[in-house]
């Protein structure tokens, strides 16, 4: 079966109603069949549920559809996409281990490396090369996790994703790739080489603005490791949002398509504009890296990014001024949103961090959603003529 078929004909449980569409477990814990059956599932000598801060049948149901999108051998679904982010940086890493990650980070990510990793003796290193060779100049005796984003949050800067597998292979280090943007109907990084993805499920894997969720798959033998810190410190993903996620990755495909679309369309549209400085998209021939966009992802994704003429003022007069476009921090929604990073998800970077990621005070991030594109085209031409 294709990717797209997997991902609506799996269905891992089913009761003796034989629902069509999956049941919803709500239940804290699991009926043993005697006890020495519930020492046997806690020694892992039998498989089965035990109690869902562990495992339930919504969230494997949601792991296994992740693993086939992903390729991945294992996985384990999170509370949050920043639990997914901290947990298997948690479990991967000890004191003295050193991080080497690409710059452009999405905030929350940007604080756990600088903030948070570094109290318990974890270090980090920036790296906003392109080539492999500058990328290995970094590494150091300690280097045990490559952490990338690609494309990141907000500036849609590409690293590339053979040469970041390569170099791991090499050095013998763990990548780990957050594909949050691209999703993985567009871009498979373990494919490439990845040992691990994470991703805020909150996003497009949700779809529509419901719940907050994340997961992490790859390597089984590392999935181990980060199941067992996850079963202790209890971040697992809900059954009443692993049910919801499960059911939006039957549309996943489809939406992914179209939000593609109608961001291209809009780009271009956008390209024309006087008011416009800079609109960076990664399937716009303009775009840096245009190659490497169509070399490693099937598709452009939702997002774009401009920096508005006029400066701060400017951007929020604009942001004041759409009618239609939702104005919140999420992205990935059916709905079109426009974002500022500077003052929200990036605000607690310095002025001089968000520079160097290619972030500004004039800077709007549009989460192209699946609206008639005529529609996101006359809202957005609007209020940039009304915030002039
Ligand atoms: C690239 C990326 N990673 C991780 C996250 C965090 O996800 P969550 O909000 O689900 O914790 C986000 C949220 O915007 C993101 O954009």
């Amino acid at each position: 079966m294709k990717k797209e078929t997997k991902a609506i004909r799996t269905q891992t449980e089913r009761s003796k109603n034989r629902e069509h569409s999956v049941p919803l477990y709500l239940t804290s814990s699991f009926v043993f069949d005697s006890a020495e059956h519930g020492r046997e599932l806690f020694a892992e000598e039998v498989d089965g549920n035990i109690y869902s801060r562990f495992s339930n049948p919504n969230t494997s149901e949601f792991i296994t559809k992740m693993c086939n999108l992903e390729n991945a051998e294992d996985g384990f679904a999170f509370s949050s996409g920043m639990a997914a982010v901290f947990g298997t940086l948690a479990a991967l890493l000890s004191s003295g281990d050193h991080v080497l990650s690409s710059r452009a980070l999405f905030g929350s990510s940007h604080q756990i490396l600088t903030q948070i990793l570094p109290k318990w003796g974890i270090e980090y290193t920036y790296v906003d090369a392109k080539d492999q060779s500058d990328w290995e100049k970094e590494i150091k005796p300690n280097t045990k996790v490559l952490f990338i984003e690609t494309p990141s949050n907000p500036g849609l800067e590409l690293i590339d994703l053979e040469m970041a597998g390569n170099l791991c292979k090499k050095h013998n280090i763990i990548l780990v790739v957050d594909n949050c943007f691209a999703t993985p109907i567009i871009q498979n990084p373990i494919d490439f080489g990845a040992d691990l993805v994470t991703h805020s499920a909150t996003k497009y894997i949700d779809g529509q603005g419901r719940v907050i969720g994340g997961i992490t798959v790859g390597r089984k033998d590392l999935i181990k490791d980060i199941r067992f810190f996850a079963r202790q410190t209890g971040p697992s993903l809900s059954p009443f949002n692993a049910w919801i996620l499960s059911k939006s990755l039957e549309t996943l495909s489809v939406r992914m398509e179209k939000h593609s679309e109608n961001a291209l369309k809009l780009a271009e549209f956008l390209s024309n504009e006087n008011e416009i400085d800079l609109v960076k998209y990664p399937f716009l021939s303009s775009h840096p890296q245009h190659d490497l966009a169509t070399k490693q992802m099937k598709l452009g994704g939702g997002i774009i990014t401009i920096n508005i003429k006029g400066g701060f003022n400017r951007a929020q007069r604009f942001i004041d001024s759409v009618e239609m476009a939702s104005i919140t921090a999420n992205l990935g929604d059916t709905r079109t949103i426009v974002t500022h990073p500077a003052s929200t998800t990036h605000s607690k970077l310095s002025e001089n961090e968000r520079s160097l990621v290619g972030i500004n005070s004039s800077t709007i991030r549009i989460s192209v959603g699946l609206e008639n594109v005529e529609d996101i085209k006359n809202d957005i031409q609007q209020a940039i003529e009304r915030s002039k």
